[in-house]
């Protein structure tokens, strides 16, 4: 059997590497997790980024966090402007996170990124999709190097819902069939 590329992490006495790593991928892809927009403004660029990896930390400050690759646009904007928002999608917009998987395009004029109409938020100042079913809008608090990904903890300084209010059903990975991490 041709040698694994590059085999991350330790592997069990007696597994079979790329087996364990097939298995140990497709485990990873089953973590129940959401669908969201990360929104990042910077000092003279603004974007949407489609993400995953996100999960409350704390409740006592309210923490949440998010993982962003360390080569990300979105990254550096979060650094910037020491701030990320939030968007929690509505369960038909699939469509959105397949076009936030690259940095995005801002029409200022228009006040869209992507096609996608955006309000400043009123805390942090990112980019608020108009068609967030929620939000959570935080300053960045503490940003963890992890390796592949930064996690980037933030303090909610500000949510709230859209227009179809709080029942409205909300977009999970498993919605789509995009994966990511494993
Ligand atoms: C379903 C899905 C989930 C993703 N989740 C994350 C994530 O949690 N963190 C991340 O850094 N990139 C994630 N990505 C990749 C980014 O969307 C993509 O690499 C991104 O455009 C790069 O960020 P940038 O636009 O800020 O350069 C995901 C992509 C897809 C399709």
């Amino acid at each position: 059997m041709a040698p694994h590329a590059r085999l991350v992490g330790p592997i069990p006495d007696g597994a079979d590497p790329d087996e364990f790593d097939r298995v140990r991928r497709r485990v990873l892809w089953k973590l129940t997790t959401g669908l969201y927009l990360l929104a990042s403004r910077g000092r003279e660029q603004r974007n949407l980024m489609t993400c995953s990896l996100v999960t409350q930390l704390a409740t006592d400050p309210k923490l949440v966090g998010v993982a962003v690759e360390s080569d990300a646009l979105s990254l550096r904007l979060v650094r910037e402007g020491r701030s990320f928002l939030l968007a929690l999608l509505d369960r038909e917009d699939r469509a959105v996170v397949r076009s936030f998987a690259k940095p995005a395009l801002d029409d200022p004029e228009a006040g869209t990124l992507n096609g996608v109409a955006c309000r400043p938020s009123p805390v942090t100042g990112c980019p608020l999709p108009l068609r967030a079913a929620a939000y959570l809008d935080c300053r960045l608090e503490r940003e963890v190097d992890v390796g592949s990904h930064v996690l980037c903890v933030g303090e909610v300084v500000d949510a709230g819902f859209g227009a179809a209010g709080p029942d409205v059903a909300l977009l999970r990975s498993e919605d789509t069939r995009m994966s990511y991490g494993g």
